[in-house]
């Protein structure tokens, strides 16, 4: 599984299609909204491996973990560079789901796994973050948005790119 100190691209990209498939099986049946995955769509990741290659970012805040699917994209991309993912999610059952994944392709070394509600953790993390990547409750809970305001509440949090990103499918089933 590991070549020179990084994990394979093969095997992560597997693991991506297959939680891809899954999570789209899962959020169809899945009618309570807490417990969908809500992954995000693979080519808004790719934009967002992109963005943080070309930024070089290195210390990166991701609140929304969910099964684990964005951060592996996070941590393979930025990981590997000497980058480091902190990832907070409040719901245990998917935070569990997302540190098998991780593990299964040795990305967990890169990543900062914290259980919570990030309304509250955000502002006590010592950072400092360079990026943030919000993916949590945009529709249920706009206030939290601002936790990710850097130099506005969030004081541990460079300028830097905040990417939020629009799920055109997750959003529609939101909206009704
Ligand atoms: C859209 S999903 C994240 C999807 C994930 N980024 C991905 O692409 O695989 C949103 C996640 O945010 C979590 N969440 C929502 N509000 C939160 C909050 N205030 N604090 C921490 N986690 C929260 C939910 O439990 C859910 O797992």
């Amino acid at each position: 599984m590991i070549s020179n100190g990084y994990p394979m691209r093969t095997e992560v990209s597997k693991l991506r299609k297959r939680l891809e498939a899954e999570g789209l099986e899962h959020d169809s049946t899945e009618t309570e909204h807490s417990r969908r995955f809500l992954n995000l769509e693979p080519a808004t990741a790719e934009v967002i491996a992109v963005l943080l290659r070309i930024a070089g970012v290195r210390n990166l805040l991701e609140i929304g973990t969910s099964n684990g699917y964005s951060t592996i994209w996070l941590a393979s991309t930025i990981g590997p560079r000497g980058g480091r993912v902190t990832s907070i999610d409040r719901d245990a059952g998917k935070q569990a789901m997302a540190r098998e994944n991780l593990a299964a392709v040795d990305l967990l070394r890169y990543v900062d796994l914290v259980l919570g509600d990030a309304t509250e953790i955000a502002a006590r993390l010592p950072g400092p973050f360079d990026c943030t990547f919000f993916d949590a409750d945009r529709v249920m809970r706009p206030n939290s948005w601002i936790y990710c305001y850097p130099n506005c509440h969030y004081p541990h949090c460079f300028w830097p790119i905040m990417l939020c990103p629009t799920r055109i499918r997750s959003l529609a089933t939101s909206l009704g």
